[in-house]
């Protein structure tokens, strides 16, 4: 593989920090444009010795993107605001979710980047009509989250439909991992789950836990990501990037439970919350056959290895939960459950 001078938005997220961190074993130059809203710098500074540069940015601001992209040959697009983020604040979820990308596509085309790959997700499809979904499954985003990312998708396609600038989608199904968000509107549910079970709270499920999801491991994820800005048949394509295994969220909390060694750790149930996906599970063939993609992590797998990382913090779990919001979609949370 020849060294390439990458730009990737959002590279001091969650995945993207594991998308930076494979980008530079691999020898590769990397700017990262975040503005940490949600990112944070000790997600980057295990790099160090590498070729990484962390610019904090707003891919809003289009004079600093503009330069930013003089001399890059391919950008990984990953920055955004979250499905929670979309349920309280919908503009602004809309602005850098959708309209940036647009944005981000015209700049990059015309600084000749000669890849874009862009970061979609599996909340475009909605709640799964049938299953395993392949990418031709219809689209019917149920949250603002889900419309911008679609948005997003349908602007990065259409710079390959109408001018035939090289772009790629990828859709992740749900992530987890080291890394991952337990804190504020970001908080997904497997590190929440597990916070709260090793502080001996209840993990709080939404709805009846009988909704389904397909968790991939972020490595994989980031795996999958960076094929997609390296394999020339992607061009054009749309990926789905997923473990191809669907779990309830009831089977979860048990599967959580039982790797921080508390089978019985107790559950309660919650009001469902709006706009929840009742149904995700991943078809990655095509990915497996055009990317070389697969999957290599399984579910306990990465929840020890998500274990390990919380105890190797030298953070307690109860200082971690305090940054938790238990009903993280609303604005405003007075209840401690
Ligand atoms: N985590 C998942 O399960 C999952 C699943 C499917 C798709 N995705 C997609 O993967 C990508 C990364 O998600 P993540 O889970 O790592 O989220 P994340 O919040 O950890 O990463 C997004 C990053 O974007 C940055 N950002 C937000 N607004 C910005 C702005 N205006 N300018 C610059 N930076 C900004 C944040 O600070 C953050 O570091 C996203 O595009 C998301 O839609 C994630």
């Amino acid at each position: 593989m020849t060294t390439k001078r990458i730009l990737v938005t959002g590279g001091a997220g969650f995945i993207g920090s594991e998308l930076v961190t494979q980008l530079a074993a691999a020898g590769h130059r990397v700017i990262v444009v975040d503005n940490l809203i949600n990112g944070k710098r000790e997600n980057l500074t295990h790099l160090t010795d590498a070729d990484v540069e962390l610019v904090v940015a707003d891919i809003r601001e289009r004079g600093t993107m503009a330069r930013l992209l003089r001399g890059v040959e391919l950008v990984y697009h990953l920055a955004c605001l979250g499905v929670r983020h979309s349920l309280h604040d919908p503009h602004e979820n809309h602005d850098v979710n959708a309209t940036a990308t647009l944005t981000l596509l015209d700049l990059a085309r015309q600084a000749d980047v000669t890849r874009f790959v862009y970061v979609s997700s599996s909340e475009v499809y909605g709640t799964a009509r049938w299953a395993p979904m392949t990418e031709e499954h219809p689209t019917f985003p149920m949250t603002v989250y889900g419309g911008g990312k679609l948005a997003g998708e349908c602007y990065t396609r259409a710079f390959w439909e109408s001018y035939r600038y090289p772009t790629v989608v990828v859709r992740p199904f749900n992530s987890f991992g080291p890394r991952s968000h337990h804190e504020g509107d970001s908080g997904e549910v497997i590190p929440k789950f597990m916070l709260r079970a090793m502080a001996g709270k209840p993990m709080v499920i939404f709805g009846d836990g009988t909704q389904t999801r397909d968790f991939t491991y972020v490595s994989d994820t980031a795996r999958g990501i960076l094929l997609a800005g390296m394999i020339d048949e992607a061009v054009g394509g749309t990926f789905n990037i997923g473990q191809g295994r669907e779990i309830s969220i009831n089977e979860l909390a048990r599967a959580v439970a039982t790797v921080i060694g508390k089978p019985d750790a107790p559950v309660i149930h919650d009001a469902p919350r709006p706009g929840d996906v009742l149904r995700l599970y991943a078809d990655s063939a095509r990915a497996q056959r055009v990317l070389g993609f697969a999957p290599s992590v399984s579910l306990t797998e990465g929840l020890q290895r998500l274990r390990e990382w919380y105890l190797s913090r030298g953070v307690s779990v109860e200082d971690l939960l305090a940054e938790e919001r238990v009903h993280n979609w609303k604005k405003e949370e007075s209840v401690n459950l």
